[in-house]
């Protein structure tokens, strides 16, 4: 007996020694084994109970089931030791080195339509306009009805349109948002609704089948042609950042009377750049206004057409297309 007892005690003496002396939780698994495996040195002492006499037997089972338990608590208390000192080598290791030059990020900028966007929504919010948006799946009341473009009415043709399965259309210009927002809205009121515009055609270097127009609206009790031109003037000399000749021609829309399109001077050109009017009765009464109390004017440009000329490019499709050689430039 007093053999067994030394060799308990030496067993837990050797095992803690050998624990310590684990270099990783491999090393560690080792002597786990070689102490509490299937043939570990506890074990086959817990093994070798059952032929000893029965007094000893409860008395060297009690103190050998205390070391195995004993050592199973040592044994977690390593690995979890040497679980730490692993994660803090690898932390070490990230360590870098803070002064080799950064890789630089590469960023992204906005597209030259949305430049020119925001420089319209810029001048037209400092001269007093709100922006208005509009849904670009609209209904054929406020793309044509409202406007004073009857089924049938040959002005439909000016719009090769879009008609969706759903009875809707993809609206053809901004101005059905004049109506939706006149229905809303009592005069005084000054808006703009830039957006997205489709047209059923074909496309070439000026046309595609989508592109984008900012609708201007204005009305009020004495609302005229000369505040107008005036305000239109001031939004040129500030998109351009320089004075620009104006002129209006006579031109038909059917929800103006009387209607125009306005050309700029650029060079030694007049280039046509959007249409205009003052809005028809017809179209005050179908958003609900009455034609004796309320009138201004309503324009529509093309937001591509100007990108064209700020930025010189030749060919619309260019803003469709994608393509970052082109893009990389503004
Ligand atoms: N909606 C017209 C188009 O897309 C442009 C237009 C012309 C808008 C005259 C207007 C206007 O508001 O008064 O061709």
């Amino acid at each position: 007996m007093a053999k067994t007892k030394i060799s308990l005690k030496l067993l837990k003496n050797k095992a803690q020694k050998e624990m310590l002396q684990a270099k990783d939780l491999k090393d560690l698994d080792i002597v786990f084994k070689k102490y509490l495996g299937d043939e570990g040195e506890v074990t086959l002492v817990l093994r070798s109970l059952k032929k000893l006499p029965k007094t000893k037997k409860a008395k060297i089972g009690k103190e050998a089931n205390e070391l195995k338990n004993f050592l199973k608590i040592k044994f977690a208390e390593a690995a979890a030791a040497l679980k730490e000192k692993a994660q803090k080598e690898a932390e070490l290791k990230e360590w870098f080195d803070i002064t080799v030059p950064g890789e630089k990020v590469a960023f992204g900028h906005l597209h030259p339509l949305t430049l020119v966007q925001r420089k319209c929504e810029e001048i037209f919010q400092f001269m007093g306009f709100s922006i208005i948006e509009g849904p670009e799946m609209e209904e054929e009341w406020y793309n044509f009805d409202a406007l004073n473009i009857p089924k049938n009415h040959p002005a439909r043709d000016l719009w090769d349109t879009f008609y969706l399965k759903n009875g809707l259309l993809l609206r053809t210009h901004t101005s059905p948002v004049q109506i939706r927002y006149m229905e809303k809205n009592q005069p005084p009121l000054r808006i703009i609704a830039p957006g997205r515009v489709f047209r059923h055609e074909a496309t070439d270097s000026s046309h595609e089948v989508n592109f984008y127009q900012v609708e201007g609206l204005m009305i009020g009790r004495d609302i005229s042609v000369a505040n107008f031109k005036a305000i239109i003037q001031e939004f040129f000399r500030r998109f351009f950042s320089k004075d620009v000749e104006i002129r209006l021609r006579p031109s038909y829309f059917p929800f103006v009377e009387p209607g125009f399109e306005i050309d700029i001077k650029w060079g030694d050109q007049w280039m046509e750049i959007m249409g205009a009017g003052m809005v028809h009765p017809n179209v005050l009464k179908n958003a609900g206004l009455n034609p004796s109390d309320w009138q201004g004017f309503a324009f529509g440009m093309g937001l591509d057409r100007l990108a064209m000329i700020k930025y010189k490019v030749d060919d619309v499709r260019l803003f469709y297309s994608g393509d970052l050689r082109f893009l990389n430039q503004f």
